[in-house]
């Protein structure tokens, strides 16, 4: 469930920053996807947001800065193991610790369940 709203949030993301725009307005708002937007503008691809109340199930607007080139969704069933070093861009995972890129889950060495990327 929170995988589909997410994945709908970081399409409407990757949609509205293909066309140059700078800002887009996702709805509903989810921690998950507010956690996963929060490790994005820490690695600097995308600008602030700003959760809005809108008594129903809530809006997000994002600051796009042009530096995004896509983000998405991985299947859990992606093998950690298997987790590219990157190279570029990160891997966000969701851990007892809560979610965070794969560089912190690497340096708090825990493990947990791959949710999506940016780059
Ligand atoms: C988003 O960008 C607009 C226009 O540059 C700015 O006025 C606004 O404060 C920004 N919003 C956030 C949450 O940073």
């Amino acid at each position: 469930m929170f995988r589909l709203m997410l994945s709908r949030a970081l399409k409407s993301i990757n949609t509205a920053e293909k066309r140059g725009k700078h800002q887009v307005l996702t709805r509903p708002s989810s921690k998950v996807i507010v956690h996963f937007l929060t490790v994005t503008i820490k690695h600097g691809y995308i600008g602030e947001f700003e959760i809005i109340d809108d008594h129903r199930a809530g809006k997000i607007v994002v600051n796009l800065t042009g530096r995004l080139n896509k983000c998405g969704v991985i299947s859990p069933r992606f093998d950690n193991n298997l987790l590219p070093s990157c190279q570029f861009g990160f891997i966000v995972l969701t851990t007892s610790a809560g979610i965070m890129d794969h560089e912190e889950v690497r340096r708090k060495h825990t493990g947990g369940k791959i949710m999506g990327f940016s780059f």
